[in-house]
């Protein structure tokens, strides 16, 4: 594997036409090994890029505290057999005196997530957008756990007409039924097992919606109902179009996706599920 650690490297780094690119902000864990999987089994070259983009932490505090594991995270790209990691510095991905052009995530990215944290869209479809410049890949590759960031990052290719086909992975979950993120290692147990209720609570509202239930308020009382107790606070829960991420507030059709956001022992926790019938 080829570590590339600047913009110059990246450019000069040979690659053919069906390349994958894997953006991430490292800390990795099982949810970005499958997306790996799944650009391997589709590209001839597989580029996975760790960068902490600054532009979308809202908090100075999120910033600081994220998750550094490079040298794990290095080891686990060897070992999936991934061509390259891209490491850019921040020069790298907003050259001084460059025009980098900053995005907005528009209406569909002021809701939910967008809303509870303000401009983190804007950032991340900023980087994801200079990465799709430098990186050129044919595929890229987003966690359907980060729901509203793959709808985001589909819209705006098809807005700025990108030759790159995004691929939604399917969101990965440990035994227990926790969705991965780099947060949970901020989870102490007690609040590992109030995290669980995430899931639950999402099977609870699936299992209603496969056997008729339509009506969003009622999806969403089940919801509330498994999360009532316990360390969690609720963010936002709500039924949304997948392809919009517009809000459903009467009946709900199957592909509509229940999404949850809730603090739980004070860790900022994403879960969805989308309906099936
Ligand atoms: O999902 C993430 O890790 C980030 O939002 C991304 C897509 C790598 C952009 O910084």
């Amino acid at each position: 594997m080829q570590q590339l650690t600047s913009s110059q490297q990246l450019s000069a780094f040979a690659r053919g036409s069906d390349v994958g690119l894997v953006p991430t902000m490292g800390a990795l864990h099982a949810g970005h090994a499958s997306l790996v999987e799944r650009a391997k089994q589709e590209n001839g070259c597989v580029i996975v890029s760790i960068f902490v983009n600054p532009l979308q932490f809202n908090k100075a505090d999120d910033l600081r505290k994220y998750p550094q594991t490079l040298v794990a995270d290095i080891a686990l790209l060897e070992k999936l057999n991934v061509d390259a990691v891209y490491l850019p510095q921040y020069a790298d991905v907003y050259p001084e005196g460059n025009d980098v052009q900053q995005l907005s995530a528009g209406s569909a990215g002021d809701s939910f997530e967008g809303a509870a944290r303000p401009g983190h869209f804007d950032g991340m479809l900023t980087v994801v957008h200079r990465l799709l410049q430098q990186v050129s890949p044919s595929h890229v590759y987003f966690g359907e756990k980060d729901a509203q960031q793959l709808c985001l990052a589909r819209l705006m290719v098809e807005k700025l007409e990108m030759p790159v086909k995004v691929v939604g992975c399917d969101l990965i979950r440990d035994a227990d039924g926790l969705a991965f993120s780099s947060r949970n290692v901020h989870l102490s147990d007690a609040a590992r097992n109030d995290a669980l209720r995430l899931h639950q609570a999402l099977i609870r509202a699936s299992e209603d919606f496969a056997a008729g239930e339509r009506q969003a308020q009622n999806l969403l009382n089940t919801i509330h109902e498994v999360l009532n107790g316990g360390d969690i606070k609720i963010a936002y829960c709500a039924v949304v179009n997948d392809k919009t991420f517009a809000e459903l507030n009467a009946e709900v059709d199957c592909g509509s996706r229940v999404i949850i956001a809730a603090e739980v022992g004070g860790v900022h926790l994403l879960d969805n599920m989308s309906l099936v019938s």
